[in-house]
């Protein structure tokens, strides 16, 4: 194992002369930053970018739990494997099929590569605000108008925990001669229990990212990219050797492989987990105000599929929005949550939750709720309508900025992406005009303190634009 030889060779007395600049030496009083461990590729450490040996091992070890031919290790986050992913899977210029909910780095990835995207809206979720899975008949349309497209790029699971139908998708993209990319990020887990969706590369994606930190016991930073086509592995290493650093963290990969090794060894702790999930939902089901989507069996045949790992709480209809709840949560309870929208908290879970968690959050719940009354006025802020494109982002250096006030800034064409964090899911992209809806949008986020981000700065009150005369 990776952390045994980095542990063993704290123990060797050989003089580093050699990065990293602490020499192995603990400048931190606490003793908690493992800087004894922290090494580069020495002799025996073998190369994530061409890996024989130790790191190889660990590849392998993932190749068997995930049941694929080719894992990459990633320690720049999903982030990295989606910007190597969809550079190894188009060539400059291309045509892709991309969902709107996509995270930036998506956008990224089709800016740098000046991709030309043509984009698909999902459905919005009653109540919560969110998309809903991707329609597999909105991909074939798509389709059928772009037949020269190369690569179809969706997100499932979402963010919030909504699957799409990966295995129709995938038989779509591949009967057109596209290929599809799964950003799988919040989907790490899924393998470890039937009770979870399944996995997008055992339903026919071609390539997906799995983010470890975000679901499993795993370092900040740690993904896998997962493949069964061995035809784009040369493509997706020699990308990967682009985006992903030349001093990949040790730390990270033993952390990778000591994730891998408790999920052999605690199979139970799924069982656990899901039991817990379950008496949650169980508990929470008879929430007068609050909604708790899983719970929801009204809304079941409306999404494909539902990570019931994600808890999603609705505060549509009361009167409170989700930034409140979440401060309520945290400030009366000492719970933070991933994420508040306007009108939904986002509780994330994990197999390292613990059975009091579960019952901590699910009493809060319950007694927020009782307090709480109804306002059918409460709002929901998402964009529904794609913009119009006037160019590609790639293109957005070749017009000379002009900076405004947001509110004059109808009709004019973005230069930078506008995005709340989180989720990360761009309202505009360079290239597109700045419609009402989207002014309006902002400004409603922004009185909702939503955290709004842009390539400019945070918190736009003026907008980069193309200037025109
Ligand atoms: C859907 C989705 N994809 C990709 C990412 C990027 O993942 P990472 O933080 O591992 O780079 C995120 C981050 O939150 C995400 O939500």
């Amino acid at each position: 194992m990776l952390f045994d030889k980095l542990k063993e060779y704290t123990k060797n007395g050989i003089y580093p002369f050699h990065m990293p600049g602490h020499k192995r030496n603990n400048i931190d009083e606490d003793g908690i930053i493992p800087y004894e461990i922290d090494l580069t590729e020495i002799e025996g450490f073998d190369n994530l970018h061409s890996p024989n040996n130790c790191i190889k091992n660990i590849e392998e070890k993932a190749e068997r739990l995930y049941s694929v031919n080719k894992t990459f290790l990633l320690v720049n986050g999903a982030t990295c494997g989606i910007l190597s992913s969809i550079r190894a899977m188009t060539r400059a210029g291309d045509k892709v099929i991309v969902a709107r909910n996509c995270h930036i780095s998506v956008y990224n990835a089709i800016e740098i590569c000046s991709l030309e995207p043509i984009y698909i809206m999902p459905d919005l979720l009653d109540d919560f605000g969110i998309n809903n899975s991707i329609p597999p008949l909105q991909i074939e349309n798509a389709l059928k108008n772009n037949p020269d497209t190369s690569l179809v790029i969706i997100t499932s699971p979402t963010y919030e925990g909504i699957v799409s139908d990966i295995r129709s998708i995938s038989d779509i993209c591949h009967k057109y001669g596209a290929k599809l990319f799964v950003d799988e990020a919040h989907g790490a887990h899924f393998p470890f229990s039937d009770r979870f969706p399944s996995e997008s590369v055992q339903n026919g994606a071609d390539v997906a990212v799995v983010s470890l930190h975000k679901t499993l016991p795993s370092l900040t930073q740690t993904a896998l990219l997962l493949t069964n086509d061995n035809s784009i592995c040369n493509a997706l290493q020699a990308n990967l050797s682009i985006f992903e650093s030349s001093s990949p963290s040790y730390i990270l990969m033993a952390s990778i492989e000591k994730c891998l090794d408790y999920i052999i060894e605690n199979g139970d702790g799924f069982k656990n987990y899901t039991d817990n999930l379950d008496s949650f939902y169980c508990k929470t089901q008879n929430l007068k105000n609050l909604k708790v989507l899983f719970n929801q069996k009204n809304i079941y045949s409306s999404y494909f599929d539902y990570d019931f790992g994600k808890i999603l709480i609705s505060t549509s209809g009361t009167t409170i929005n989700g930034k409140k709840l979440a401060k309520i949560l945290r400030e009366n309870y000492k719970i933070e949550t991933e994420m508040s929208y306007t009108n939904y908290v986002l509780a994330m879970t994990s197999v390292c939750d613990s059975e009091q968690g579960f019952t901590r959050l699910a009493d809060s719940l319950i007694k927020i709720d009782k307090e709480l009354r109804m306002n059918p006025q409460s709002e929901c802020h998402i964009i529904t309508e794609l913009p119009c494109k006037r160019f590609k982002s790639s293109q957005r250096f070749n017009f000379t900025p002009q900076v405004i006030s947001l509110k004059n800034a109808e009709n004019k064409i973005s230069l930078e992406y506008i995005w709340a964090y989180p989720p990360g899911i761009p309202i505009i992209v360079p290239g597109e005009i700045i419609s009402n809806q989207i002014i309006d949008t902002i400004f409603a986020l922004k009185k909702n303190n939503i955290d709004i981000y842009s390539s400019e700065k945070m918190v736009p009150n003026f907008i980069t634009v193309a200037k025109t005369d």
